[in-house]
């Protein structure tokens, strides 16, 4: 039996969120600069001989084929009409119904994984066109770590990559519906894009800007904090831990700082541990 294929699912965070408006579809039009981290769940891949398409979690109620990773699996069987099967095997260490893009990383991994396992022989931008069905985040982990995404989130641009920075995560207890935090907007939350084209400017600077220059920016914040209370109370938590401009990722729940240095944010992730909720320390991958 041959070794199992790894690969890693990265969380990701999102370093702008313009909301630019609703579109016909339903889905809101954004503008977004988004960066994977460190952190990440694990993905093994092996063969199935008798063609079962399984998968297990060490977080069991995320099992099975309701989970996202199963689906791409299923639909690249069925874009691709590879009639074998595959074991999937994921140790989560993302939250999920977070805003740090788990359930969309672990997918894009399966359809990078499969891709190989089975020698279905895709190219990227087949696999991040099937990922796009998938959710509207999981193309961006194709063009991973540094990207600007565009129409319902799913048009990736590539960035350079950015220096290393370290992120303190912070998460309350309670998870977010995306699709409710999007029903919650109204248009006077809409934004332009310029907040995203002043951290793209940001980004390009030489010398190059700290990260706490950034003009970091999410029009999903204001309705989340005003939804979920706890959102708004861990934003503080972090300010008070030493964090100078904390910020929601995506649809949250969870809040993210940025440190130029390791001994910062080590010490805003230990002044949080045992306040309650889900704490990490990481950094930009
Ligand atoms: O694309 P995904 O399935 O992850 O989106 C979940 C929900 O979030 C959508 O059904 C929609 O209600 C909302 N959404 C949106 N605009 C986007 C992305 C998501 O309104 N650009």
């Amino acid at each position: 039996m041959n070794n199992p294929l790894i690969i890693h699912a990265p969380a990701k965070i999102n370093l702008s969120l313009d909301v630019l408006g609703r579109r016909p579809d339903g889905y809101h039009a954004l503008r977004s600069v988004m960066q994977t981290l460190e952190l990440h769940d694990t993905l093994e891949l092996s063969p199935d001989p008798t063609g079962a398409l399984t998968l297990t979690c060490d977080a069991p109620a995320l099992a099975g084929p309701a989970n996202l990773a199963w689906r791409a699996a299923d639909l690249l069987r069925q874009e691709t009409g590879y009639a074998g099967g595959a074991r999937l095997a994921l140790r989560k260490r993302v939250p999920v119904d977070a805003g740090l893009g788990g359930g969309s990383s672990d997918a894009a991994a399966t359809l990078v994984g499969l891709n190989r396992l089975w020698d279905l022989d895709l190219a990227t931008e087949r696999l991040a066109e099937l990922g796009a069905r998938l959710g509207s985040d999981v193309p961006f982990f194709f063009y991973a770590p540094t990207a600007l995404a565009t129409g319902r989130g799913e048009i990736i641009v590539p960035l350079p990559p950015l220096p290393r920075v370290h992120v303190v995560l912070y998460k309350p207890d309670s998870g977010v519906s995306t699709r409710q935090v999007f029903a919650g907007l109204t248009p006077a939350l809409y934004s332009d894009g310029s907040q995203t084209e002043a951290l793209l400017a940001a980004l390009r600077a030489d010398p190059p800007l700290p990260p706490r220059a950034w003009p970091l920016s999410n029009d999903l914040q204001r309705t989340v904090r005003l939804l979920y209370p706890a959102v708004a109370r861990a934003l503080d938590a972090l300010r008070d831990a030493g964090a100078s401009k904390p910020l929601m990722t995506g649809s949250g729940s969870t809040c993210y700082a940025l440190f130029a240095h390791a001994d910062d944010a080590r010490q805003t992730y230990e002044r949080l541990s045992g306040a309650g909720g889900w704490t990490a320390l990481t950094s930009t991958a």
